[in-house]
């Protein structure tokens, strides 16, 4: 069959895998191409046992895989073919040098731009989709147009907005697609190309288009305006602990005034995920390449929140368990930074678990779908760490345990079986407040919660 444009992505991770399968699913007439350096990666996509966990995700790829959708290692021959490039590798914080800690680290990007080049014999439109800081596109655009062979490339960024865990929703019926690119003619055209594609299936009311600087300042914007919610929410939580306020019914009562909205008010152990930190990050050091101390502080505070928030969370364990867990099993039900997905990124659970272990407590961990990225987070970690699939033998002969993922499955769990199995007095610490407290306590538990007052039996 003859396609009527040739797609490629380079970059098959949570972002490029999903969104390329969602656009092949919308439009036969595309041929989609995902591309990727990680053999093994690209052998998953192939397979049945996809290399990320997402709902509904499986059934999408089954019905383009093979048809208009491809995944392969060969990224020149996927280049010489493509005519839009979408670039979704990753752009993970900086470690070393210049704006280590803080600044992306664009060497993967860096090379997918010369890549791009050295096979590239015709005009090509290149479409950013991982987060970058601001003016990414612009040195994209510079590295790819700096040719003497005469080719001409279009850079368009195309933010992400899916969340992880309702990828496919997301990308089904999103809020709205961003496409921003240069003020001129071929800026304009090569938008264009990216909004038809996404007109396909999203009303056109809900494309926005944007210049290039608009477009890549709103999605950092956009996640540092969510993660502020959350940071914002669980401060109070802290000083609803200390009052006799309940964080869940404050958090009712001021989502109900239409201006704040019910949205991300849900107080917790603190945001996870490759995006929020490393987006805020990256905002607070373009602040201070501009000099914006103030609003650089301001936005780095969001982060700081979060990090207390994690903190003050074995605080609290540790306080509640007669100032000591050393040699005392305490099973972590959740290690994912959400519900639904195997992403451990950032997870809150990674902090607690190296404070726990330097407490000296014993972990057990137990997951349904992160287990072995839990391992690999925590291969380097020294101290008693141990990993179980079965939620009730984590618990069995614990001092406590920690919901510090909110998988649906655990307030479905039977308890009394649980309280049964653990050493008494029994903790019961909800990083997630998704669990019934009062019938927890009323069967023995002492229940701490995120933002209440604790319920002891002592
Ligand atoms: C986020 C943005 O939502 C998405 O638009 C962007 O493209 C990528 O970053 P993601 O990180 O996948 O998506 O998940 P999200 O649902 O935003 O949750 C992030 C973290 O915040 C999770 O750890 C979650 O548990 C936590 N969270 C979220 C809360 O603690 N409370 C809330 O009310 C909402
Ligand atoms: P994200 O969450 O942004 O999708 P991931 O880390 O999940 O990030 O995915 C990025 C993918 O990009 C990885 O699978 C990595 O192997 C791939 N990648 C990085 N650099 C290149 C490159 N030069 N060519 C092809 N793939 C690359």
């Amino acid at each position: 069959m003859a396609f009527s444009q040739d797609i490629l992505c380079i970059g098959a991770g949570y972002v490029g895998g999903p969104t390329m399968a969602v656009i092949a699913d919308k439009c036969p007439d595309l041929k989609v191409t995902v591309v990727d350096i990680n053999p093994a990666r690209i052998a998953a996509w192939n397979s049945d046992d996809l290399p990320i966990y997402e709902p509904g995700l499986l059934d999408v790829v089954r019905r383009a895989r093979g048809r208009n959708l491809f995944f392969t290692t060969d990224v020149p021959t996927g280049i010489r073919a493509a005519d839009v490039i979408f670039v979704s590798v990753n752009t993970p914080t900086k470690t070393f040098g210049e704006g280590a800690g803080r600044a992306a680290d664009l060497q993967y990007w860096e090379k997918t731009a010369r890549e791009i080049l050295a096979n590239s014999d015709r005009p090509k439109i290149v479409v950013e989709k991982s987060t970058l800081p601001v003016r990414t596109a612009e040195a994209m655009r510079r590295i790819l147009n700096s040719n003497d062979r005469g080719l001409r490339f279009d850079v368009v960024s195309n933010p992400e907005f899916l969340a992880e865990g309702t990828a496919i929703a997301d990308l089904e019926s999103p809020d709205r697609v961003l496409i921003g690119g240069e003020e001129t003619a071929d800026g304009r055209r090569a938008r264009r190309v990216i909004a038809d594609i996404y007109a396909t299936w999203v009303s056109r009311d809900r494309i926005i288009e944007s210049n290039l600087w608009s477009a890549e300042l709103s999605k950092l914007t956009a996640n540092a305006f969510l993660a502020q919610r959350i940071s914002s929410i669980n401060s109070i939580s802290a000083l609803c602990e200390k009052t006799e306020a309940d964080i869940d019914e404050v958090a009712y009562a001021i989502g109900t005034d239409s201006r704040i909205g019910p949205r991300f008010l849900k107080a917790s152990v603190g945001f996870g995920g490759s995006c929020f930190k490393k987006d805020i990050l990256n905002l607070v050091y373009i602040c201070e390449h501009y000099g914006l101390h103030e609003v650089a502080r301001y936005w780095e505070a969001v982060v700081k929140m979060n990090e207390w928030q994690q903190t003050r969370f074995v605080r609290t364990m540790v306080s509640a368990m007669f100032n000591t867990v050393a040699g005392k099993r305490i099973a972590l039900f959740g290690f994912a930074f959400k519900a639904d997905t195997g992403d451990t990124r950032e997870s809150a659970a990674i902090q607690v678990t190296r404070q726990l272990l330097e407490e000296h407590a014993s972990v057990v961990i137990t997951d349904p779908k992160a287990l072995d990225n839990a391992r690999r987070d925590l291969e380097h970690v020294t101290g008693d760490v141990s990993f179980e699939a079965d939620p009730y033998v984590a618990a069995a002969g614990a001092h406590a345990v920690a919901v510090l993922t909110e998988w649906r499955e655990y307030r479905d769990l039977d308890f009394r079986r649980i309280l049964d199995s653990m050493v008494k007095p029994a903790f019961l610490f909800d990083g997630r407040n998704i669990l019934d407290h009062d019938a927890l306590f009323e069967m023995g538990f002492n229940v701490f919660a995120i933002g209440k007052s604790p319920r002891l039996h002592f």
